[in-house]
């Protein structure tokens, strides 16, 4: 299978990219990092370097492509909101860095998947977009709108049989998470989160979301009265603080 993923350079990406070759597939890696380009060029990957925020070059880039089974596009970022300083900037690089850089991706990805094999389109969006968060107001809402995205683009491909998943990882211990300064409840390590996703897309679930220990109990929470969820997140924020 030939096998396209985004943010292959650290993380989650990265594993997924280092798993799948392992397991034998053709892999696409991209990323902006040299060094660990590099690497993955070493291990056998066709590793490129691409910064997804150059919607010109990354949409030239793809239709120099040749067919694709499998897009993950997990490239993103994370930035919280500090108030009482509301700092638009911040979160216009973040719906730069995870939404339109993956609406970017999605352009240039479906001509190529149209040519493939039993073609699957995944979108790593976040179980932060269950419920709101303290601080998520960027983060969280770019991937309120990843799941839209993603969850409207199955509706609008089911014809044309291109399946469409959305991933939904809790805490996974990465750079990103690295930077957080409260408690991450179950966080997962990149090979757990990687055998998890690779699982999930091999099924082809429409939503793959982990640990189930963590992400049910936010979907139970999504469905309480929002009075109810603010005082519930008050009390997390007074913990964290
Ligand atoms: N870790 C978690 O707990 C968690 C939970 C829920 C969802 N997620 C989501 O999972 C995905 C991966 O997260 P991670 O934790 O593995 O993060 P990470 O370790 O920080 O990796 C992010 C990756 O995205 C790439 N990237 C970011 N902006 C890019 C751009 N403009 N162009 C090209 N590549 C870009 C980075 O490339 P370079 O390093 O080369 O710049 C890097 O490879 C993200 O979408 C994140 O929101 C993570």
């Amino acid at each position: 299978m030939r096998v396209l993923v985004t943010g292959a350079t650290s993380g989650i990406g990265r594993q997924l990219a280092l798993d799948y070759h392992r397991d034998g597939h053709e892999v696409w890696a991209l990323g902006r990092n040299q060094a660990v380009l590099d690497e993955l060029s070493t291990e056998g990957m066709q590793a490129v370097r691409l910064d997804l925020e150059d919607r010109q070059a990354t949409l030239e880039w793809f239709a120099a492509m040749t067919p694709i089974e499998l897009a993950i596009l997990n490239a993103g970022s994370c930035e919280y909101v500090n108030l009482p300083h509301f700092d638009s900037e911040l979160v216009s690089r973040v719906m730069r860095s995870n939404v339109e850089s993956m609406a970017v991706c999605i352009e240039g990805v479906l001509p190529l998947l149209r040519q493939g094999e039993k073609p699957h389109l995944v979108g790593v969006g976040s179980s932060a977009a269950y419920v709101p968060l303290s601080r998520a107001e960027a983060y969280g809402a770019s991937k309120a709108a990843i799941e839209y995205m993603i969850k409207t683009l199955r509706i609008d491909l089911y014809q044309e049989q291109i399946d469409v998943s959305l991933v939904c990882p809790g805490f996974v211990k990465t750079p990103l998470t690295d930077k957080n300064d409260f408690s991450m409840p179950f966080r997962l390590s990149v090979g757990d989160a990687s055998k998890r996703i690779r699982r999930g897309i091999e099924k082809r679930q429409l939503e793959i979301h982990f640990p189930k220990r963590f992400t049910y109990i936010l979907k139970a929470l999504s469905l309480i009265p929002e009075p109810l969820w603010i005082r519930i997140s008050q009390r997390m924020v007074r913990n964290i603080g």
